[in-house]
């Protein structure tokens, strides 16, 4: 798949997002080591803290369909979600939390997993590799010496 159809991928899943408290509608998409694609949503709840983001919703479909270990490329889109296309100005990087996810996979298989920034209406986009969006980050090997 190319960036443009990974970016693709996730604008149009952005506007299935559950985003009535922020109406900020976040897709991801994450293409696997062998070309299979998943997406998700950032999914609200009444409870503010309780709402999941879209990475993190990937992440879990990603796992599923053909383990964390094997992500290779990562699509990020956000914006207004409330017309027929995603829409908005501002590129949309992941969040803290969603870092750390994504770092998560990346010391998995020790790929610098790429992720590819979008704003809401797809004309400007940002490459990023996690290594550099959490350098010196905390992951499983941190955890060895644990009794
Ligand atoms: N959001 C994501 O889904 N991913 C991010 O990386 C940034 C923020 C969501 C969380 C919340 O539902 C909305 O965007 C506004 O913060």
């Amino acid at each position: 798949m190319t960036d443009e159809q990974l970016i693709a991928a996730a604008r149009d899943a952005a506007l299935k997002a559950y985003a009535p408290y922020s109406r900020f509608s976040v897709g991801c998409a994450i293409e696997s080591v062998d070309g299979e694609v998943v997406t998700g949503v950032n999914v609200e709840n009444a409870c503010y803290r309780l709402g999941v983001c879209a990475e993190q919703s990937a992440l879990s479909a990603a796992h599923l369909a053909f383990g964390l270990q094997n992500v290779a490329r990562i699509a990020v889109a956000g914006g207004d979600g409330s017309s027929e296309t995603l829409a908005g100005d501002i590129i949309c990087t992941p969040c803290g939390g969603c870092r750390q996810a994504i770092y998560e996979a990346s010391c998995l298989s020790g790929r610098d997993i790429e992720i590819i920034c979008s704003n809401g209406n797809g004309s400007a986009v940002e490459r990023r590799s996690i290594s550099t969006l959490i350098p010196n980050g905390f992951g499983p090997a941190n955890l060895k010496d644990a009794g």
